[in-house]
């Protein structure tokens, strides 16, 4: 991890979050609360979106440029890549490009294996971030004596997108992409479920309130928090917090519902 490099007269640390829509608020208000002196700045690749139903390849070429855009733009101090998707598939190439610090946001497999009583847990992710190689090499690492369940959500995301804009979504919606996740089998059932995609932690309570029976909901956002934090320990500010901005690639403006929802968040 490449050291981080102090701004003249204890100026507040620039901190680049990263997604391909509004999934990394969940991420972002996590850090936000550890960090409140840093300065934030939210960019979200929403021309991108959804990340988890496209081929790699192009997907890669297009987080490294969208990301070294974002460098050029707001010169930041550390990046978060609050997305499953673009940290599992893109985070090695990421760091090869660009000398900034990164803290990707990868399944939890390991705290979650280690919490489950009955030893059967689900991963609920995009069918990207659930099919790639490093999710698979953190099951072989970190799961064993543990059943692992993976589930790809195709529509999940965007159901979380339409959701904060305001747009209702039905519970049968919600419902038949968390289903797979329930397996009771040989006397043990599922009993904590990963959640691999910054989105899916918008939609917790409609989870909670869908589930066959209840199951414990692992969200990656304060093990984030408490990296960024650390990797920011040194960095005393004499800063009073700038309101963090937000950027979406599409240059659209986003919706009134939506608006209001990032006024939540802190964003003006
Ligand atoms: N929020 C993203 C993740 O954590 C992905 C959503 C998408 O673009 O499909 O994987």
């Amino acid at each position: 991890m490449p050291n981080l490099k102090k701004r003249p007269e204890n100026a507040a640390p620039v901190v680049l979050i990263f997604d391909s829509g509004v999934g990394g608020l969940t991420v972002f208000r996590e850090v936000a609360s550890a960090r409140p002196d840093a300065r934030y700045v939210y960019v979200a690749d929403d021309a991108g979106f959804p990340y988890g139903n496209q081929p790699p390849d192009a997907l890669i070429k297009r987080i490294v440029q969208v990301i070294g855009d974002a460098i050029a733009a707001h010169n930041p101090d550390l990046i978060v890549i609050a997305c499953n998707t673009a940290s599992t598939l893109a985070l090695a190439e990421l760091r090869k490009n660009f000398s900034v610090p990164f803290v990707g946001t990868v399944p939890a497999i390991k705290p979650a294996c280690a919490r489950s009583q009955t030893k059967r847990i689900a991963v609920l992710g995009t069918r990207a971030t659930v099919s790639l190689e490093y999710t698979h090499a953190l099951i072989r690492e970190f799961a064993s004596g543990c059943d692992v369940i993976l589930v790809g959500s195709p529509h999940l995301a965007s159901l979380a997108e339409r959701e904060l804009s305001g747009l209702p979504v039905a519970d049968a919606e919600i419902a038949a992409e968390i289903a797979p996740c329930f397996v009771d089998n040989d006397g043990r059932r599922t009993d904590t479920v990963v959640l691999a995609c910054t989105h899916y932690p918008l939609l917790t309570a409609r989870f909670r309130k869908l589930a066959p029976w209840p199951v414990e909901w692992i969200d990656p956002a304060p093990a984030i928090a408490r990296r960024v934090a650390d990797l920011l320990h040194e960095w005393k500010t004499a800063a009073q917090s700038a309101p963090p901005q937000i950027f979406f690639t599409s240059g659209r403006a986003p919706p009134a519902p939506l608006a209001a929802a990032l006024r939540s968040f802190g964003f003006n």
